[in-house]
């Protein structure tokens, strides 16, 4: 079986499950019997009861029927079934969901589709999995049963303050100061040198194979499913000139900029606490947690990167930097600080005083006052940012103007549509600190977000213009990417879609009698067609333009005088992939291209919105009927049925395709 099971692997490693080995796992799942790996459960009538684990609780308020094989919290409402349990509980991807089932069941994963290429990535990617996992108990091992690692390594980090427990936990381990003793080890057993060399366990030295990590403490890296992807590797002697830190090269699974350490032992204790914490070493992480203090990863000492922002936010929008004091480090983290905004975080920061890390500052202070600590001195990333560029400039004018626009850029990355409260929240606690009018600075945050918009619109073209060109250019189906593809396409993005498409091509040629716009409203949009009505009032907008004779543009739309158009417009526009790919998927339609196929965007698009309507009738209809016992009344609602089956039939061929079913 393969052990893909990574999600930053995954997304090197596309792979496809049979559908027969789906269907295998499948019959196979006991919800109990699962989710009872997780928490305890007790049997309640025909129902099971326990703790959620998804909030705090002291009375259970957890419910799973094996009847229906789903569960249910009615404290905070969590539900899904045995899949869906493994992937919040877990954090892994659906794909991911199933390897883990399929190793509970002992099922033979049959994968289908896989190139030889990619065959090969996984085939090292599993071995490199192996030898790490051989490294980590031979280090584990070397610093816990023999003299020579309990006289160096564990003297060591006993008396920095690791207990036995936190050691054993995060599999700490020490590297022997000979030369080769675990190249010698790993080759007694048959690993095969390249991998070693490509583990970054080993390097070759004339000709021979020498220890990396020589008389180093040993920190494990685990991916969020347990297993150990690589290596930092800590000097213990400190008068030496070697680096600090050795850490694993990259390779097939150990990828840095993806990688956030500490994630495996954090994630439950952050969807608990809803809050990420963010420090920069290794060390700080476990002493963290030997103070019980969990929902802590870190960043291995460099700036955030979009992929591990990504990674948080799939735990959390709320992420607390814990940074020292110094500069440097502070500096770092504000690199990262428009991303962390435009990934939609609320980023707050802690910074640690006297020359002290978290790690030195906890054993210092103890569990209780680092945590009050922490509770007050939480300040709001951009304020702070705000003021210390502000202390910076004292009395310079012109460079109060700069900080002004400075600010105002960064406001305007927050910038999805819900976020807009929080946008203008900024903007009025700003301006009150700068002494500024909040219209003025307002009026400066529209403006970088116009011209970003105006700066992407350019560079449109060169952006996939299918929802196929656009998947394609993703990995499929797992990890963080399944999950954006989720968020773009669901359903509120079929409505965008219209919205797009008409804001777009409205006043675009239909025939030679009328323009799209004419075609459009011609077709019965009705509001009950939207969920979202603020997208249906856009097209109310557009459409009182139209009847008034001004011809509506998107410009018309971005610049609105009412922000809360204008934003909408912006994100709309703003967004790249606009085609109807659940239209394809759920019904194997044909995908149109755009611009030069602007018709059958409208048609589709559209298309999809009514074909959603009838589908919900039919649901809806079907629902009545199950309730309904007057006979009459039956035939009634089957010949409704009946009726919107034949609408759906209508619409599919319009659309020009064939129903499987
Ligand atoms: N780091 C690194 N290489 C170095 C120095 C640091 O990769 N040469 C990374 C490590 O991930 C380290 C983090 O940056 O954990 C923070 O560095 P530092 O604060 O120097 O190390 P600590 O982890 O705090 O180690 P210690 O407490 O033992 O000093
Ligand atoms: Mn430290």
């Amino acid at each position: 079986m393969s052990i893909c099971t990574a999600r930053m692997d995954c997304l090197l490693l596309p792979v496809m499950i049979s559908q027969q080995s789906i269907q295998q796992i499948l019959n196979r799942i006991d919800i109990i019997e699962i989710l009872g790996e997780f928490i305890k459960l007790k049997k309640r009538g025909t129902n099971y009861l326990g703790l959620c684990p998804f909030h705090n609780e002291k009375s259970p308020s957890f419910t799973v029927s094996p009847a229906k094989e789903i569960y249910k919290c009615f404290g905070c409402g969590k539900s899904g079934n045995t899949i869906g349990f493994l992937m919040e509980h877990e954090k892994i991807s659906y794909v991911e969901a199933l390897r883990w089932l399929a190793a509970k069941y002992h099922v033979e994963l049959e994968e289908t589709e896989v190139s030889p290429e990619v065959k090969a990535i996984q085939q090292v990617a599993d071995s490199l999995y192996i030898v790490n996992s051989f490294a980590q108990k031979y280090f584990s091992k070397a610093l816990l049963e023999t003299e020579h690692g309990m006289d160096i390594g564990l003297s060591y980090l006993k008396q920095r303050g690791f207990q036995e427990e936190i050691i054993r936990k995060f599999q700490l381990g020490f590297s022997p100061e000979e030369k080769n003793a675990f190249a010698r080890e790993a080759i007694a057993n048959q690993f095969n040198p390249e991998l070693l060399l490509k583990s970054g366990l080993v390097v070759s030295r004339y000709d021979e194979y020498l220890d990396n990590y020589r008389g180093r403490i040993i920190f494990p890296i685990h991916n969020n499913t347990g297993k150990v992807s690589g290596f930092g590797a800590r000097i213990i002697k400190t008068n030496d000139k070697a680096p600090k830190y050795i850490n694993t090269p990259e390779n097939e699974i150990y990828v840095k900029s993806r990688i956030l350490y500490g994630s495996y032992f954090a994630r439950q204790a952050i969807d608990k606490n809803d809050e990420c914490l963010l420090v920069e070493g290794y060390t700080d992480v476990i002493s963290l947690h030997q103070a019980g203090i969990e929902n802590v990863v870190a960043s291995g000492g460099t700036s955030l990167t979009q992929d591990q922002l990504r990674l948080v936010k799939k735990y959390t929008s709320n992420l607390t930097i814990i940074y020292d004091g110094d500069t440097a480090g502070v500096k770092a983290a504000l690199r990262g600080l428009d991303m962390a905004l435009e990934e939609g975080l609320n980023v707050k920061l802690v910074l640690i005083p006297d020359k002290e890390d978290p790690d030195s500052y906890v054993n210092k202070v103890g569990a209780a006052a680092f945590r009050d600590f922490v509770a007050v001195n939480k300040k709001d990333f951009i304020l702070f940012q705000l003021e210390v560029s502000l202390k910076d400039a004292g009395a310079d004018s012109s460079r109060k103007a700069a900080i002004v626009n400075q600010i105002a850029e960064t406001i305007s990355r927050i910038n999805k549509t819900e976020d807009f409260t929080k946008q203008q929240d900024y903007i009025r606690r700003c301006s009150e600190i700068m002494k500024i009018e909040e219209t003025g600075l307002n009026a400066l945050v529209n403006k970088f977000i116009r011209e970003r918009v105006a700066k992407s619109a350019q560079g449109s073209f060169k952006e996939p213009f299918t929802v196929q060109e656009a998947t394609d250019q993703m990995p499929p189906e797992t990890g963080e990417d399944a999950d954006m593809l989720l968020l773009l396409f669901k359903d509120e993005m079929q409505e965008r879609a219209v919205v797009k498409a008409l804001i777009e091509f409205g006043v675009k040629e239909w025939n030679e009698e009328k323009k799209v716009a004419d075609y459009f409203f011609e077709e019965m949009i009705e509001e009950d067609l939207f969920d979202n009505k603020q997208l249906y009032d856009l097209i109310l907008m557009y459409k009182k333009w139209y009847d008034e004779g001004i011809e509506p543009t998107p410009r018309n739309f971005l610049y609105h005088e009412d922000q809360q158009v204008s934003r909408l417009s912006v994100s709309i526009m703003d967004f790249p992939y606009e085609l109807s790919f659940k239209w394809k998927e759920e019904y194997e339609m044909p995908v149109a291209t755009r611009e030069d196929m602007y018709k059958e965007e409208i048609i589709s698009t559209l298309g999809y919105l009514k074909l959603r309507k009838i589908k919900r009738m039919i649901a809806q209809n079907q629902q009545d009927l199950e309730k309904e016992t007057i006979a009459e009344k039956q035939l009634v609602l089957i010949q409704t049925h009946q009726h919107l089956k034949q609408l759906e039939r209508e619409l599919l061929k319009q659309a020009g395709t064939v129903i499987m079913r």
